[in-house]
């Protein structure tokens, strides 16, 4: 049986390719419809999910919504006083991972540092939160467009397949990196 790999809020699916690409199964949970999903989509909102359900997974990853945090970070918005970012979704993540006593990463923008702390590491704009590995590849994400359209914003936050991947071999139970 392949490792099971659950991809919370997965956009377009950055970490479900990564992950598929080291030979993982996944199931990524959305409450958007992506055609190009490339695995199991369902529709659903992360806060009504039991974690206990996913107890055989291997790793849990989730990339929360950033845009509440972003606006706290750029001084046009700030300066609007943007109200205090809604952390239900942040928060039912973590509550997910532990009901099913599995390792997750949480990837997001800098700004989320405010409210999550400190962040264990990070790869260019990808700050990363939770089981993160010790040593990360240097990655160099290709710089996107700036625009604001709704596709773009996704695109920008698509997570880089190399940092994905990377991830993906140090939590496969026969990996090296991960030997005691
Ligand atoms: C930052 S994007 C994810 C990017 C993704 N990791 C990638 O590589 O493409 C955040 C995603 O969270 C989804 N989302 C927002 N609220 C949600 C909720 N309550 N439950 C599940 N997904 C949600 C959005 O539809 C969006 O696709």
């Amino acid at each position: 049986m392949k490792p099971l790999c659950i991809d919370l809020c997965c956009g377009s699916g950055g970490w479900t390719a990564g992950f598929m690409a080291e030979d993982y199964d996944v199931i990524g949970f959305d409450i958007e419809p992506l055609a190009a999903y490339p695995a199991q989509l369902v529709l659903q909102d992360v806060r009504t999910l039991i974690g206990s359900q996913f107890a055989r997974a291997t790793v849990i990853v989730a990339s929360p919504p950033c845009e509440q945090f972003s606006r706290h970070a750029m001084p046009w918005t700030r300066k609007r006083n943007p109200p205090e970012p809604d952390l239900t979704i942040v928060e039912a993540c973590w509550r997910i991972a532990r009901e099913a006593g599995v390792p997750m990463i949480v990837e997001n923008v800098r700004a989320a540092q405010a409210w999550l702390g400190t962040a264990r590491a990070h790869v260019g704009p990808f700050y990363l939160w939770g089981d993160v590995p010790a040593i990360l590849p240097v990655v160099i994400p290709e710089r996107k467009k700036e625009s604001f359209g709704s596709k773009q914003r996704l695109e920008r936050a698509r997570v880089p397949l190399e940092l994905a991947r990377y991830i993906a071999r140090t939590f496969r139970p026969e990996s090296k990196e991960n030997a005691a």
